[in-house]
């Protein structure tokens, strides 16, 4: 018998055009920052691949990494015959070199992480994973002659203290993330515009 509270199904579907709503809206928000929009996303964290049926109203290509086995392949089902999508399976800062060729323009979202299994899913367990996020940006970072659109996912997490995370997110890695640190992290590209996007920090680099 599912375990999601009854009031909590019967709002999924507006849930669910709330958080598609938001995220395109976003989008737009971070696009409008560059003079080179980026028309292909990839994302790191898949999960459900609930983003990556969003970005479709927007991008012309989304590529999405995912470390466990059991997310690629319910990922890799669901989107079998979406020729837009790609699902790739492997740990996202590793995954990532292989867009260091790629000339064009890219908005990458930075989504993967340790976190619990979607807030309207039934079995919500929490997966415990690593915390790719410093090796994600370093291996963007290494990107040259383009300007590409960086999101970093999850801004509620960020400037909070290891206790505030050990309570409410299980997940202290978050201590470390500030908008500071994201900006070093990216500062061997030049950052052309860096601000708080809805519930992200989002960097233009080149
Ligand atoms: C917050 S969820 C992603 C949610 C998804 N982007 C969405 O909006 O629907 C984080 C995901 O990152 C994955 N993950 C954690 N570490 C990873 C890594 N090193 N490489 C790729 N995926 C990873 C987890 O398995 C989990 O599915």
């Amino acid at each position: 018998m599912s375990r999601t509270p009854s009031h909590r199904r019967e709002a999924e579907p507006e849930f669910h055009k709330l958080a598609k709503a938001r995220f395109l809206d976003g989008v737009r928000q971070s696009l409008a920052l560059s003079h080179f929009p980026p028309a292909m996303l990839v994302e790191s964290g898949t999960l459900y691949g609930d983003r990556v049926a969003m970005a479709l109203d927007v991008f012309e290509f989304i590529w999405t990494i995912e470390l466990s086995e059991e997310f690629f392949s319910r990922a890799c089902k669901r989107f079998e015959n979406e020729d837009r999508v790609a699902c790739m399976k492997g740990d996202s800062g590793e995954v990532l070199r292989r867009f260091l060729k790629c000339s064009s323009p890219l908005f990458f979202v930075c989504d993967a992480h340790s976190c619990f299994m979607g807030v309207d899913k039934p079995d919500r367990k929490y997966v415990a994973t690593s915390f790719p996020l410093w090796k994600e940006l370093e291996t963007i970072s290494q990107r040259r002659g383009v300007t590409d659109i960086v999101w970093v996912d999850d801004r509620h997490n960020m400037n909070r203290t290891a206790d505030w995370l050990e309570r409410h997110n299980k997940s202290p890695e978050w201590v470390d993330v500030t908008y500071d640190s994201l900006r070093k992290a990216v500062s061997s590209r030049e950052i052309l515009a860096a601000q708080r996007v809805n519930n992200a920090y989002v960097m233009v680099i080149q």
